[in-house]
């Protein structure tokens, strides 16, 4: 018995001690996979290049500012920086990481490299101690390094205590500013620093990142997944690693397209662009019914707002540039269903549905009943994305050849001017120039006369026109849509 309580004991000791051992070991994923190179920084390429070529120039400016939102790179930049300039064996631009100088920074021990924390140390006596130590050369280094995070905080007196060592400092003193709010610092302040603005990172970056992640911690993360992780986090770096460090604690090492969308109440890929074709084909039952779906299910309907304003857009964006979807930020299979999707709107309706989402998003704020809203605002967009304008039809009918106006419109004859306005109307939209190109309609009489636009006399001619009337009177969304 005393032999089975000892074992029991010894191995109580054992799973206590590695239990310890993997807690200790445990650190959030957003400091691990903190880059400690420039190469290793995500999607600020436009300020790596720049702060690379500053120290192989050797062109050090005194005071950088690094401006953004959060978890995107200010503070990982920041420390990258001041590892290289102070780095004595560094590999080309890139600090070593191994040496004292590059280990001191990282885990913020150094004596020349001092990290002031604007939001909780902002007032004159803070920055005080900053000021009196700029006279003593640094220790065991090149330079002297200030970095000030959310430096937007400090008080104007602080500010003012600072603006002359910030002017002139000497030779071996360089600040680093890095602040979420760049347009609360002062014009006096911005004009000593060199600025930088960094950007959120696109979706894709940030999926490719946690691929990288996933796959150094033996996560098996589903691509859709990634993407779906990526997108809720709106461009932040940190925010997707803390929410992909929760996805890990909640399921494990598996993680799916369902358990990422639940965690940001998204709604997927997948069904949005359902809804967004279900409103270009003016399908209202499919629209209704995927919002009771996403009602149900506890999507975040505002989001749901969002993503959709933006998938149009893409749509506007698709037909413009046709096959080029340099302007878009879509995996290659999203592209694809965009450029079909644009196929079945012309653009100036689509340009009228964006208005309407954007109305709805601009309600969203105050409404109460946002599932009402939405379903009511929805249908009126599929409204506008499948009636044709009066200028569509106006455009239809100068299209036809004066014999195809028939002398009492016939419902068929109305159809086919219906039918006649989305495929007359893209060819336009597509080549405007080739609209108002007289030599290339002269070099090839035999082709149909191009729709022009039309002037405000040629209009209200063909709007008073008996015949044009009979023939709008067939069809009852034109005269609602449109005589602006
Ligand atoms: N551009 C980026 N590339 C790679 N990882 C990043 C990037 N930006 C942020 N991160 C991740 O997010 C964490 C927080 O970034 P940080 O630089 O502190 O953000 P902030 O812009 O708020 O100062 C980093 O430790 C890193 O894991
Ligand atoms: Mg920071
Ligand atoms: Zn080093």
């Amino acid at each position: 018995m005393g032999k089975l309580q000892a074992l029991l004991c010894g191995a109580q000791v054992w799973y206590n001690i590695a239990m310890s051992e993997k807690e200790q070991i445990h650190v959030a994923l957003p400091l691990k996979y903190r880059p400690r190179t420039f190469d290793d920084v995500v999607g600020q390429e436009h300020v790596t290049r720049t702060l690379r070529n500053a120290i192989s120039s050797g062109r050090i400016a005194n005071a950088y500012l690094f401006v953004g939102s959060r978890g995107i790179g200010k503070t990982t930049l920041s420390r990258i920086f001041a590892k290289a300039i102070n780095c004595p064996t560094p590999n080309g631009v890139e600090p070593c990481g191994e040496c004292e100088s590059c280990r001191q920074i990282a885990e913020g021990r150094s004596i020349d490299v001092t990290e002031l924390d604007g939001a909780s140390h902002n007032k004159v006596e803070d920055v005080r101690p900053i000021i009196e130590s700029v006279q003593f050369k640094p220790a065991a280094s090149k330079y002297k390094i200030f970095i000030i995070d959310e430096c937007h905080m400090l008080t104007p007196a602080a500010w003012n205590a600072l603006l002359k060592t910030l002017e002139e400092p000497p030779p071996y003193v360089r600040f680093i500013f890095a602040t979420t709010e760049g347009d609360k610092l002062l014009a006096t302040i911005i004009s000593r620093c060199q600025r930088f603005d960094l950007r959120r990172i696109q979706t894709h970056q940030i999926a490719a990142r946690l691929r990288y992640i996933c796959g150094k911690e033996g996560i098996d993360a589903s691509e859709d997944a990634l993407l779906a992780i990526a997108r809720g986090a709106e461009g932040g770096m940190r925010d997707a690693l803390s929410s992909l460090d929760q996805l890990i604690a909640f399921t494990g090492d598996k993680i799916t397209e369902e358990d990422a969308l639940g965690v940001f109440g998204l709604v997927s890929r997948k069904s949005l662009e359902d809804l967004a074709a279900a409103i270009l084909k003016g399908d209202a039952a499919a629209i209704l019914r995927a919002v009771e779906s996403f009602d149900s299910a506890g999507k975040d309907m505002r989001r749901l707002a969002g993503e959709l304003m933006q998938h149009f857009r893409n749509l506007v964006v698709c037909q413009a540039l046709g096959g080029n979807a340099a302007g878009i930020e879509a995996t290659p299979d999203q592209v694809k269903t965009l450029q079909e999707q644009a196929k079945l709107c012309p653009a100036s309706r689509l340009f009228r549905v964006a208005d309407q989402l954007a109305e709805m998003q601009d309600k969203l704020r105050y409404v109460l009943s946002v599932r009402t809203l939405i379903e009511m605002s929805l249908l009126r967009a599929s409204r506008v994305a499948t009636v044709a304008t009066v200028d569509e039809v106006l455009r239809a009918i100068r299209a036809l050849k004066p014999a195809a106006v028939p002398e009492a419109p016939a419902p068929v004859a109305a159809r086919r001017v219906e039918d006649a306005a989305p495929c007359q109307i893209r060819e336009p939209a597509a080549k405007p120039v080739a609209m108002r190109n007289e030599s290339a309609a002269a070099a090839a009489p035999a082709a149909p006369r191009p729709p022009a636009e039309l002037s405000a006399d040629e209009r209200d001619k063909i709007l008073n026109d008996d015949k044009v009337n009979a023939l709008l009177r067939q069809m009852p969304g034109a005269k609602i849509t449109d005589l602006k």
